[in-house]
């Protein structure tokens, strides 16, 4: 069993469709272990996405993800990590396969509507930059 970090990003909350985007994850056998709904400032924004640092989109992406609430949430099952990637299509949603969320909502490469942890060690630092052990284990 693998746990992952989502984000229904501030385009997908705000076009209400965080009931249809669990809905995918639930239906593709991924089980909800935590959840909530929060508004970045742009700095929490800038610490979350820091391994982008220095790339060009860095500054509009932090400006984008604060905008707005935003939904974070782990998702556990078997290869996690893997399965939300596929559930969610490529970066670019022009480029997505038929079916995925960012297929079927994503406005642009960076509107892109949702976002997943790419590896087990994004996850982990992904998971405790919004969910606290106590908030993981209570929800057991
Ligand atoms: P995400 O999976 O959250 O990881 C980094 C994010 O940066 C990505 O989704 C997009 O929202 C954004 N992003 C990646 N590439 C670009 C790009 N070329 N231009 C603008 N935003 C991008």
């Amino acid at each position: 069993m693998e746990r992952t970090l989502v984000m229904i990003k501030p385009d997908g909350v705000e076009r209400n469709l965080i009931g249809k985007i669990i809905s995918i994850f639930e239906e593709n056998g991924l089980k909800v272990i935590a959840l909530k709904k929060v508004r970045l400032s742009k700095k929490q924004a800038q610490a979350f996405y820091a391994v982008h640092k220095n790339k060009p989109f860095y500054d509009s992406l932090t400006d984008y993800i604060s905008s707005g609430p935003l939904v974070a949430m782990v998702l556990e099952g078997e290869m996690a990590i893997q399965k939300v990637r596929e559930i969610m299509g490529a970066t670019d949603p022009k480029e997505a396969k038929e079916g995925t969320i960012r297929k079927l909502f994503g406005l642009d490469k960076e509107k892109n509507t949702v976002h997943g942890s790419d590896s087990l060690e994004s996850a982990q630092k992904e998971i405790s930059f919004f969910f606290s052990e106590f908030e993981l284990i209570s929800a057991e």
